[in-house]
């Protein structure tokens, strides 16, 4: 099974992506995720993406669809999961491609809706262990110990997102709204789309999205 988790910054998309992981042994795709290592390896494309991602912007359609070719030839039983990736018209079209030349289909586009508010305040209070990858939240998911990750134990590892900060999340947002949510569009024409409530606890927007793509 191959799915699209779709939703705006601090939708849930990595956590719920991480479970599932963890649950199903599917394979994420995390565009974030390889532009940051990206950066923190120093390469020139991390070098070039540096900024236009701290200030909240989109990198390049070239970039990322590239980013994802290179990964469609991993072996995944349990299929992909798409986070963060497509966000344009143009990112779509060539998933689809990719997919289609891989003999690979997509089988479920999981919308994940949250209000702005709880945006803000999920995207604010969010840290990940810098050893692991853990996501944590200061008020929805404290670790057990103060400092120290529940998944690996690392003492005093947790960093926060340059692109965490209220300028930067304002032009995430409005980069969601105008090149990502057409999407959604798209997808319900061409009868993909899964609508699920992304607001309550962490294991009920579980539950939903279990019900959207195995219903
Ligand atoms: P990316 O890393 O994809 O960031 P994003 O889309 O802004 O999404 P986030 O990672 O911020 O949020 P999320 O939905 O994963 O939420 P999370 O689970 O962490 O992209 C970063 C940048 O890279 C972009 O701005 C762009 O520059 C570039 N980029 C990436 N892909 C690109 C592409 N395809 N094209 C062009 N540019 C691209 O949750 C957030 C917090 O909320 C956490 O603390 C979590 O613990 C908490 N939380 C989660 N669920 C709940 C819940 N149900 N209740 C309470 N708290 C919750």
């Amino acid at each position: 099974m191959n799915i699209i988790l779709l939703g705006p910054p601090g939708a849930g998309k990595g956590t719920q992506s991480h479970r599932l992981v963890a649950e199903r042994g599917m394979v994420q795709l995390s565009t974030g995720d390889m532009l940051r290592a990206a950066r923190t390896s120093g390469t020139e494309m991390g070098k070039q993406v540096a900024a236009v991602m701290d200030r909240g912007e989109l990198v390049t359609d070239e970039i990322v669809i590239g980013l994802i070719a290179e990964q469609l030839d991993k072996s995944s039983e349990s299929g992909f999961i798409f986070d963060g990736f497509p966000r344009t018209l143009a990112q779509a079209d060539a998933l689809g491609e990719l997919l289609a030349s891989k003999g690979r289909r997509l089988d479920a586009v999981v919308e994940m809706q949250v209000d702005d508010d709880a945006l803000v305040a999920r995207i604010t209070g969010r840290f990940t262990c810098g050893e692991c990858g853990e996501g944590y939240h200061d008020t929805y998911k404290p670790p057990a110990v103060e400092g120290t990750c529940d998944r690996c134990g690392a003492v005093g590892a947790f960093k926060r997102r340059p692109d965490d900060n209220e300028e930067a999340l304002r032009t995430r947002l409005l980069a969601y709204y105008k090149d990502t949510s057409p999407l959604i569009g798209y997808y319900y024409a061409k009868n993909q789309l899964k609508r699920i409530n992304g607001l309550g606890e962490i294991p009920e927007v579980a539950a939903r999205i279990n019900g959207a793509i195995d219903g």
